[in-house]
């Protein structure tokens, strides 16, 4: 049986995430996970799928957001027409905070925000082959920030029902 959901549980996560950022990112787990509701454990890379989403994003997504992922050195800084440069994938950006399931739909199908220079890739990509791209960034990811998205895609999944 699982305890009654809180709706406070994002929110806490994102407020104590902040504070935690300060700290580096050498533990092994999240501080988080002392003090919020018990998931399940996070699941481990799958090496063979990130190694296909690092040649996948190296073809389709590294010409705008960066080789090693480091996205625009400006990405914060909008641009004349109010639109942004296209962000950072690693840990340093915020790529990290959403879903994954979030993130493939928003790779596939947007939205966009006005004037985003960023292709749909509904009729490039399938799926799957997102997917593989979303892991190759996990697999990226400092402990702590793999062990928020975790959470929120826990959540997020659990949410939908699924
Ligand atoms: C032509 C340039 C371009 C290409 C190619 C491109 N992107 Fe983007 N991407 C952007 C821009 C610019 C943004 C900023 C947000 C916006 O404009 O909607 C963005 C935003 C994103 C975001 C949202 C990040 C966040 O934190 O909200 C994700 C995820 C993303 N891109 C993934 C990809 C992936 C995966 C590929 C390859 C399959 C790709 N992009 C290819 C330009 C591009």
């Amino acid at each position: 049986m699982e305890p009654p959901r809180r709706k406070i549980t994002l929110f806490a996560a994102i407020t104590l995430l902040a504070a935690a950022c300060g700290g580096g990112s050498s533990s092994t787990s999240s501080p988080l996970d002392a003090v919020l509701e018990p998931i399940p454990p996070e699941p481990p890379i799958d090496t063979a799928r990130a190694e296909e989403g690092a040649r996948l994003y190296a073809q389709y997504c590294a010409a705008c957001h960066g080789p090693d992922l480091e996205g625009d050195p400006d990405w914060k800084v909008p641009n004349a027409d109010g639109s942004y440069p296209p962000p950072p994938h690693d840990s340093s950006g915020h790529t990290w905070h959403h879903p994954v399931p979030q993130l493939v739909e928003l790779v596939l199908r947007g939205p966009r925000a006005p004037g985003s220079t960023m292709p749909r890739f509904d009729g490039t990509l399938d799926e799957a082959e997102v997917a593989a791209i979303i892991e190759y960034f996990r697999s990226t990811w400092g402990p702590e920030e793999r062990a928020f998205n975790w959470r929120v895609t826990y959540e997020y999944t659990r949410s939908q029902g699924s």
